[in-house]
Order: structure tokens, then sequence, then C-alpha cells
């Protein structure tokens, strides 16, 4: 089969079952000789290559231009397989897989020797998860290996959703894309730290803080809450210190809710448009109307976070494209999958602004 290709990067369509059988051979080579494929995931497209062979993992770092000491997860295809890569497995984690395996949930576990100091730059740790899209699954047992892949976008820049977004940043950086659609649940898995004393929050994800709880029956310490990129000392997740997700204007966050918060946006977004900017809103429905912005996109309504979650980095690359100069964003309330919407949103932003 032949396939099309952008500046060298081959796009593998994964449509017919022929047709997803030949993709994911081809993908499945190239990862097994050390290369670089991006492939969809629930949660966002990841940047994929051999967890276990340290210059395959250092060609990651380097194409995504990803400062070395933010550690990689590694993707595997069940227990059994990440058993082979820790050192350790608490019985919390075995319930918590059993839960939400395959799916959006990220568990850091002591490492073996076996991973190298690249994929967890140099923590005695490693992340592993169990993606849940079949192209996944089917990918890592197709190339026999555990494959490390952080999102598949330049560093700082919104993760992808979709194999055009990948080829936005990766095109000519990286041997291959397969190519699945949309991903569904729209931001990354959530992070979860079993190490040491009660589980730790590490990210806002895919499975909530309060689905975990649930599961667990205890309570799960979040070391997330409220935070930015403004971490003081050291972060207990590298990834918490780097601003994420940007488009290219600045953005300004409105946090808080009713009445007040939407007097901000207005007044916000009326001096910017008095300054003659591009102004670009990024709104839920129930605030529609609210500012005639140039270029508006709404992202679900207030009750719906899930559906925000899943747009929000199509909505983000969006504002480039539209080639907006500022971004006013409205704040959601944090509970739920609002958790990790805020989360993303506080990283892409330039300044945060709190009403009461
Ligand atoms: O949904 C996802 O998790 C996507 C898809 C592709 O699976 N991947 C992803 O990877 O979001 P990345 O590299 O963009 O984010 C990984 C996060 C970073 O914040 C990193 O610091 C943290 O996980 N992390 C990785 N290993 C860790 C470790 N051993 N201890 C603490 N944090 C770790
Ligand atoms: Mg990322």
């Amino acid at each position: 089969m032949t396939w099309p290709s952008v500046k060298g990067t081959i796009i593998l369509k994964a449509g017919s079952p022929n047709e997803e059988d030949s993709a994911l051979q081809y993908a499945a080579e190239i990862l097994k000789s050390g290369g670089i494929v991006a492939f969809p995931t629930e949660t966002v497209y990841g940047l994929g290559a051999n967890a276990l062979d340290a210059e395959a993992v250092e060609g990651i770092f380097k194409v995504k231009m990803r400062p070395f000491d933010n550690p990689l997860i590694v993707h595997v295809t069940g227990m059994e397989q990440a058993e082979e890569l820790v050192r350790f497995s608490p019985q919390e984690a075995a319930v918590l897989a059993g839960h939400f395996w395959p799916g959006p949930l990220t568990l850091i576990f002591p490492k073996k020797e076996l991973v190298p100091d690249i994929t967890t730059a140099g923590l005695s740790s490693v992340a592993v998860r169990v993606p849940a899209h079949p192209l996944a699954l089917k990918l890592i047992s197709r190339a026999g290996i555990p494959l490390a892949a952080p999102s598949a976008n330049l560093s700082g820049r919104p993760s992808p959703t979709t194999a055009d977004h990948v080829l936005e940043d990766m095109a000519g950086r990286i041997d291959a894309v397969l190519d699945g659609g949309a991903c569904s649940v729209g931001v990354e898995s959530t992070v979860l730290s079993l190490l040491s004393g009660p589980p730790a929050l590490l990210r806002p994800g895919g499975v909530t803080l309060e689905m975990l709880e649930a599961v667990l029956q205890k309570k799960i310490l979040d070391l997330t809450a409220g935070r930015g990129e403004d971490f003081k000392g050291v972060p207990p997740s590298p990834g918490m210190k780097y601003r994420h997700y940007a488009p290219r204007a600045p953005l300004y966050l409105v946090e808080g809710e009713g009445a007040s918060q939407k007097q901000q946006l207005v007044a916000l977004s009326e001096s910017f448009t008095l300054q003659g900017r591009r102004l670009g809103l990024i709104i839920f429905e129930e605030s529609e109307g609210v500012f005639p912005a140039p270029v508006v996109k709404v992202l679900s309504s207030r009750k719906d976070p899930r559906l925000a979650a899943e747009r929000l980095f199509a909505v983000l690359r969006s504002m480039d494209s539209l080639e907006v100069e500022v971004i006013v964003a409205e704040g959601l309330e944090e509970k739920e999958m609002g958790r990790a919407v805020m989360n993303r949103l506080r990283k892409a932003a330039t300044k945060v602004i709190r009403v009461e």
C-alpha cells in the first residue's frame, strides 16, 4: 500500500479493516526499529517510541523539544505488561487498574532497572497507563513493546486531538502518524501517585477525583488544586512547573461565577476591543451573546464539563488559525471534569483573574 505523506511524515489511515491491518503493521515495524510514530489514544494523540530503547526515547524529547527533566508515560496493554516494568505494585493499584484500565488513568510506580533513566527523566519511579483506544492497544501488542508517549504536540503547545493537529506540529519531524480520527476524552489522563502516604493527584484528567475516591473509598491528596504554573519549590511531578497548552495569543482567564464573572468578561473584552486588538472569546453556552467579539467559541454548557474537555484543545488551536490577537476565556466550577478543564486553561493562561 502507498501512503500519503506531509514533509516526509507518513499518514497511516486506518479506515477499513484491511487498511487498519497494513497501517498497524507499518507503524509497528517503525517502532520496533527505533522510530517515532504518533498514535491516537482516547485522551489525546501520543508521540510513541520504544520505552525500553534509550536512543528512541531521546528522539521523542528532541522532536518535541521537551525538557529532559520531564518524564514520559509508558503505555502498555494491561497489568501483566505493567508488572514487567515496575518493582512493586500496591494493592490500591490493582483495585484502580481493575476499575479504570484500559482508560485515562496513569499510575506512578517504583521502576525496575530495565526502564531507561531517560524515559523517567532520572526518577526512580515510572508512570504507566493502559490506553482505551482500540488502535493504541492493537499497536502496542503488534509492536510487542511498551511505548513511551507524551502528547504529540511541540512542547508548550495545546495537545493534539486529531491527526491534523499532530501534523501541524510534527510534520517532517516524525516517521508517521496513525490516523484514528478525533479523540473522545480530549484532555490527558489523570496522573495519580501511589508511591508513599495517601494517593496523590498530580494531574487532573479523564478519570475524575470523585471517581477515584468513590472506588478507593478514601480521600485523595489533591496536589493540583488551584494551581497554574506558579509552583514554588520542587513540584511532585516535573510537568507541573511548565507552561502548557498555550495558543500564540495571550490568554486572560476569568475565574468565578455568576454576574460578577460575566461583568469582568465584558469589561476585559471591551477594553481589548477599544485597544483595537482582534479578540477571541472562549465561553460557555450560558454566556452566549455576552459580548460581540469577532471570534467566539462556545465550549459546552457549564453543566457539561466532559464536552468542554473534549473540545478544549481544538478550540485553543483554532484561536491560532483564526489569528486572534488576544483571548478572553471564561472559567468553570472546579469539580468533576471541570477540574481538568480549569487546570489546562490555567496553564494556558498568561493571566488569571479571579472575581468573587
Ligand atoms: O493522556 C495522556 O496521558 C497522554 C496520552 C498520549 O497517553 N500523554 C501525556 O503525556 O499527557 P505527557 O508527557 O504530555 O504528560 C505526562 C505527565 C507529565 O506532567 C509528567 O511530568 C508526568 O506525567 N509524569 C511522568 N512520569 C512521572 C513520574 N515518574 N512521576 C511524576 N510525574 C510523572
Ligand atoms: Mg503534554
